[in-house]
């Protein structure tokens, strides 16, 4: 059975395309924001993940003192350490664009362990978003993991229950390390897109137990063009299956979009790599 509504795959057919589609996407979406709100909320993941932003740093018209970072979920340790999604990001992207360091909600260990922790982000991100006037997040970007988490959500756990918490503590991630802080799937649901990012050819199998496509599902442009890389994109619209065990099937944003994009390894379980003629459209003359 599927849900109604569509979703968007971007296949990237070079990590250089993949990476330029991508920064165009938070871009876009960004200077957006900024017109009609004054402001950009975005939320951050880890993993892999801070790899494929670097390109963030060379997008044109970003008022990046207009912009907010927060995480969707981090790891209970030290800023500088190397399992913090924080540091993985300003290494890989963040500390070359000029968002002040007031803009950046990162987590402060002082507060004791995991769920203390958690309770004081879910304080500042409250008052961060009552601040600029809403309950939502802009763009949440997220990752999948091989068993299909995505955030700190792990298949079974009993966080995938929480209804009220947009912020919870983990001390049992089975994804090293234990103690973590996640945004829940209220937190997720309620952004304004959600955007996953996931790469590789682990990912695929995943991919094809999740999502279908009908055989006329072509999209049409969506942005205006910014580089040539972003040419080698192509963009296939597909469904999600119901009933999945897997967390990263089931954020689904309440109203607003919902993307992913992956690269030729993630998207191989598709015909001639998700880049049949018949189910896409290059992206070059419309979308980007
Ligand atoms: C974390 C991440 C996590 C990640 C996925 C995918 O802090 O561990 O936020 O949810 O996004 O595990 O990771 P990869 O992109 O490395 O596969």
């Amino acid at each position: 059975m599927e849900i109604d509504g569509a979703v968007k795959l971007v296949v990237g057919a070079t990590t250089d395309a993949l990476k330029a589609c991508i920064a165009t996407h938070i871009a876009t979406a960004a200077r957006s924001a900024i017109a009609q709100r004054g402001r950009y909320i975005l939320a951050l993941s880890g993993g892999s993940m801070p790899h494929t932003l670097t390109r963030l740093i060379t997008v044109p018209g970003v008022d990046w003192a207009r912009v907010f970072i927060l995480f969707t979920d981090e790891r209970c340790v030290p800023l500088d350490h190397e399992d913090s999604n924080f540091n993985a990001c300003n290494s890989a992207f963040l500390n070359r664009l000029p968002i002040p360091a007031g803009n950046i909600l990162t987590i402060d260990n002082s507060q004791g362990a995991a769920e203390a922790i958690a309770q004081d982000y879910e304080k500042r991100l409250m008052a961060l978003l009552a601040v600029h006037g809403t309950l939502s997040i802009d763009t949440v970007l997220l990752g999948i993991g091989p068993d299909g988490h995505t955030a700190s959500l792990f298949p079974g756990h009993a966080l995938l229950c929480e209804t009220k918490k947009m912020v919870a503590g983990i001390t049992d991630s089975p994804k090293p390390p234990p103690e973590r802080i996640t945004l829940t799937y209220p937190a997720l649901r309620a952004a304004q897109e959600v955007v996953f990012i996931a790469v590789g050819v682990a990912k695929a199998s995943l991919f094809k137990e999740a999502l279908c496509f009908s055989t006329t599902s072509v999209d049409g442009p969506r942005e205006e063009a910014e580089s040539a890389e972003a040419a080698d994109c192509s963009l296939i619209t597909a469904t999600i299956r119901e009933n999945l065990p897997f967390p990263a099937f089931q954020v689904r944003p309440a109203s607003g979009e919902l993307w992913y994009y992956t690269d030729r390894e993630g998207a191989s379980f598709l015909p001639a790599h998700g880049l049949s003629q018949t189910q896409t459209e290059k992206m070059g003359t419309g979308f980007l």
